[in-house]
């Protein structure tokens, strides 16, 4: 059985906003001690201060996943970790494959899948020491089908999607589970403005008309949930999409 949260040390990266943040929130309620990471210093600082405030444990850590020097160094501060969630992310254009600016394919790639497995390798180890390790990859719904103007984040989360598979078939037997939480429409105040490089307009089109897109907290109640499941019980994968969203091409907006 999973032990009580308390004393449990929870690493949440991209802890700044959205998703992230809603995680650390939920995981600290739930007794966690969550170590805030994402570049945007102030903001992460903010967060815990208001968790440990609220009488949480939590502290941050201001950190850009795809520096490995820096994420060697950050994995040096612990022996045991019990759960990693890998979900600094996120899309950048929303242009055709004839037109897409490979620079954003690049950077794509290099925050969803090579952040992710820069973090899981530096705190496998840490994982491991644990005995009851969780690593939590947030891919997308974009890892498991295509979508038009879609291509670069696509391919992106399909490669976070088989860093998972792949990860939990190399370290079965270890106690170290890989649970993969694929979610699909989410409004989150950054992703789609960060996506249109600053366009509000452009970003309030994705959501236009849909009654009730996920919110971040709907999706930090599913990563806590999973990770909260027996030791023994390994959640491989889980899709969620609001109901209005029957797949990545098929949204239903009352326009
Ligand atoms: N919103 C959706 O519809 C949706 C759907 C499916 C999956 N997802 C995935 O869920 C995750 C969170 O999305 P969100 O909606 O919460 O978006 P968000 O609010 O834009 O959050 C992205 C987070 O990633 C961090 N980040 C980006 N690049 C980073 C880097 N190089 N190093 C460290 N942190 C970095 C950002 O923090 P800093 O800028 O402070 O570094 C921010 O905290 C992403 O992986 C996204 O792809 C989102």
């Amino acid at each position: 059985m999973t032990a009580a949260a308390t004393n449990r040390i929870a690493v949440v990266t991209g802890a700044s906003s959205g998703i992230g943040a809603a995680t650390a929130r939920q995981l600290a309620t739930a007794g966690y001690r969550v170590v805030l990471t994402a570049r945007r210093k102030d903001r992460i600082e903010a967060l815990a201060e208001e968790l440990t405030t609220a009488g949480h444990q939590a502290t941050a850590y201001p950190l850009d996943v795809t520096d490995r020097a820096a994420v060697d160094e950050f994995a040096t501060a612990f022996r045991k970790i019990h759960v990693l969630v890998n979900n600094a992310g996120g899309a950048l254009g929303a242009d055709p494959i004839a037109t897409s600016d490979p620079a954003d394919w690049r950077q794509m790639y290099e925050t969803n899948v090579i952040g992710t497995l820069n973090l899981t390798q530096a705190l496998l180890p840490a994982l491991t020491a644990s005995e009851d390790g969780t690593v939590v990859i947030l891919s997308s719904t974009a890892g498991h089908g295509t979508y038009e103007n879609g291509g670069g984040y696509v391919a992106a989360k399909h490669g976070a999607h088989v860093l998972a598979e792949t990860l939990r078939l190399e370290i079965v037997g270890t106690p170290v589970r890989v649970i993969e939480i694929a979610p699909g429409m989410v409004k989150t105040e950054e992703f789609a403005t960060t996506r249109f490089n600053g366009d509000t307009a452009k970003a309030a089109k994705v959501y236009e008309g849909v009654a009730a897109p996920l919110t971040a907290d709907d999706v930090a109640e599913t990563i806590t949930w999973a990770v909260s499941r027996p030791s023994h019980v390994n959640i491989d994968l889980l899709v969620v999409r609001p109901r209005a969203q029957a797949s990545n091409t098929k949204v239903h907006r009352e326009l």
